[in-house]
């Protein structure tokens, strides 16, 4: 039973930036949100064509944000540290900032993003540039992979539309003892933070952990542990096992750890598991878009020049559910060279390279990348000190130095 609970209109491809020539032949779709009764789950009303977003022109670098790399390397080693794995796949490698951790003997990666497999096949890590399938999973254990110890995943699961072929396919090419870990945006995060645009068409669902539990369990895994990360504007961290088959054997398996009850009571404590939270959270939405809009407006009204730091998806689905355009931000700064030079999805706002950029011909700089607050604030000092204010709309539209 999926009920419908937010309509965040016509949206472009989140993370394709394009050139002038290429406005008019632009892809649109509707952005509607939907929650399962069922299995609690948070999706997409309509899909998009997962080619249409993941292929070569692929632009997120997960390299070029320096507080990711970071991430990573920590992550690695808190793994081999905790699971001292003997195989690792990673699903959703990008451009190796996981895999360079590890060994690349006995590490493959799986990504769709032809670009990315090349830079990661470079580095020694034997990489199909695929998307993650049941039949993926049957194609690398036939080329004589053994079951793999670690399967991790980085902001790549929510973006797999049909998570029972997902999970069948991890419980296929998990050892007996191996760890599933992946990590993606929390919906509790993203309701309590109001940060709708968590949702884009990537994000073909946010998870909460209780979807997650549900889903798991009904193919066969369970989550024995929930972190919860700070990356990403808050983000779970799941660690998943085989679901011990009955008579349970517990003492092969890892114990459920507290962690996991305590995550789904907080969810359920906030109501995520009722219909009327997720519409509430609607209003919010509603409200966020038009403070954003009036004070935008007032200001240009007033004389104003607003930029912004960070065309991040994010951005993409602020600027196209809200209307703003280049008259309301004349340009972003990101430091992606492949989106430099370009216009933002749907909203058409010129992205540039920060160093071209004088903020302090700008009164005002809007957070694209809001989950990169403090960083960014940090780098641009020298814009607070001569007077500059920054904008953001989480967790609600306020201005700030
Ligand atoms: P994300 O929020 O999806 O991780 O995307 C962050 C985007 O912001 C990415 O394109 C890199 C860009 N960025 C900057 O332009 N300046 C910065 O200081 C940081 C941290 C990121």
């Amino acid at each position: 039973m999926k009920k419908e609970f937010l309509d965040l209109n016509r949206q472009p491809i989140a993370n394709k930036f394009l050139r002038e020539d290429e406005f008019e032949d632009e892809f649109f779709y509707n952005l509607k949100v939907v929650f399962d009764d069922d299995t609690k789950l948070v999706s997409l009303k309509d899909f998009v064509k997962p080619e249409l977003m993941f292929n070569d022109d692929y632009v997120y670098h997960t390299s070029l944000s320096v507080p990711m790399i970071k991430h990573f390397k920590e992550t690695a080693e808190m793994l081999m540290k905790e699971f001292n794995p003997s195989t690792v796949m990673e699903i959703g490698s990008n451009d190796g900032v996981f895999l360079k951790n590890w060994n690349n003997d006995n590490t493959i990666g799986v990504e769709p993003c032809g670009n990315f497999a090349k830079v990661t096949e470079n580095m020694g890590y034997q990489t199909y540039s695929e998307f993650w399938t049941t039949e993926l999973s049957e194609k690398i254990k036939n080329d004589g992979h053994v079951d793999f110890d670690l399967i991790y995943a980085a902001n790549c699961i929510c973006h797999i539309q049909d998570l029972d072929d997902c999970f069948s396919a991890i419980k296929n090419i998990l050892s007996e003892k191996g760890t599933f870990v992946f990590e993606d945006p929390s919906l509790l995060k993203m309701m309590e933070r109001g940060s709708y645009d968590q949702i884009y068409d990537e994000h073909a669902h946010i998870f909460s952990v209780t979807a997650l539990d549900n889903i798991l369990k009904k193919n066969g895994l369970k989550i024995f542990r929930a972190d919860n990360l700070s990356v990403h504007g808050g983000s779970n961290r799941i660690y998943v096992s085989h679901l011990p088959p009955e008579p349970y054997t517990f003492f092969r398996y890892r114990p459920v750890e507290l962690s996991v009850r305590e995550n789904l009571q907080r969810e359920d404590d906030f109501g995520l598991n009722e219909f009327k939270t997720h519409q509430d959270f609607t209003k919010r939405v509603e409200k966020s878009k038009n403070d954003l809009v009036e004070l935008l407006t007032k200001l240009k009204d007033d004389g104003k020049r607003i930029m912004s730091i960070g065309a991040t998806s994010k951005s993409t689905t602020v600027f196209n559910y809200c209307g703003i355009d280049g008259l309301l931000i004349e340009c972003i700064t990101d430091t992606t060279p492949d989106k430099q030079g370009m216009y933002s999805p749907g909203s058409h706002i010129p992205v540039v390279d920060r160093e071209s950029v004088n903020l302090n011909d700008y009164d005002y700089v809007f957070l694209g990348a809001w989950n990169f607050k403090e960083v960014i604030t940090d780098k641009e000092k020298d814009f607070i000190e001569n007077g500059g204010k920054f904008i953001t709309h989480v967790p609600g539209v306020t201005v700030f130095t």
